[in-house]
């Protein structure tokens, strides 16, 4: 089964809590929140005072994607205030596997992602260490960018690595995911799709958005 990741980060901020329950209630499997530093990426956004105040909405998993330069010393607080999985990049943390370790001690779970131009074999030698793999398929740092089509092959190379070492991890996309390249993705192996503009910036909101996604991986409602 597909899993949908609404992004946050194309919500409506001042109604965050009306949001993320909308994700919950039109059956979105996990809440994605993009935290950035203006470092790692041009770009400034939410910090684990936003994970609280998520938490107090949704019984929904929160998964942080870190876009931040060395985030060792912060994940603990990402975690307290209730990130079930934290994702870090591989470019951005000097030693990696210290990293994960440190996630998995404070009781989450734990992601690694990769840029565009990242090669995905980068992450080869972690992949058993991880519950979650991230191929970007836009720049991180902004919403509403064109998926770039590379990620798709980039997909099939990391599951095809993934497969080869006998890791049991998601593979998830993020970036430029919409109703009309989500099949696409998953079938080149995403078991999980970040979407921010597809469900939160379409006419009708979370409700709409979702019920789309969610109906091109054939979950949508049954038909007669
Ligand atoms: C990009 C973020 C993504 C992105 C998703 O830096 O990590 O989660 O905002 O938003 P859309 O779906 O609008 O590309
Ligand atoms: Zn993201």
């Amino acid at each position: 089964m597909t899993r949908l990741a609404p992004s946050i980060l194309a919500a409506d901020l001042a109604q965050l809590g009306e949001e993320v329950a909308a994700c919950e209630a039109a059956g979105a499997d996990r809440i994605h929140i993009d935290v950035m530093d203006n470092h790692f990426v041009p770009n400034l956004t939410m910090g684990p005072g936003t994970v609280a105040a998520c938490r107090r909405h949704t019984g929904l998993p929160l998964e942080v994607h870190l876009m931040v330069l060395e985030p060792d010393a912060i994940i603990p607080a990402f975690v307290a205030a209730g990130a079930g999985l934290v994702t870090v990049h591989a470019e951005a943390v000097r030693q990696l596997h210290r990293t994960v370790a440190s996630i998995h001690r404070l009781g989450a779970q734990a992601g690694v992602g990769v840029n565009p131009a990242t090669p995905v074999g980068w992450l080869e030698d972690i992949l058993p260490e991880v519950e979650l793999a991230l191929v970007m398929s836009v720049d991180p740092g902004f919403g509403g960018q064109p998926f770039l089509p590379r990620a798709l092959d980039r997909l099939r190379e990391l599951r095809r690595l993934r497969d080869a070492v006998g890791a049991r991890c998601e593979l998830e996309v993020d970036g430029g995911v919409e109703a009309d390249n989500a099949v696409a993705c998953a079938a080149a192996g995403a078991d999980v799709l970040v979407a921010g503009s597809a469900v939160f910036g379409v006419p009708g909101g979370a409700a709409v958005g979702l019920a789309c996604l969610l109906d091109r991986v054939g979950r949508g409602p049954a038909r007669l």
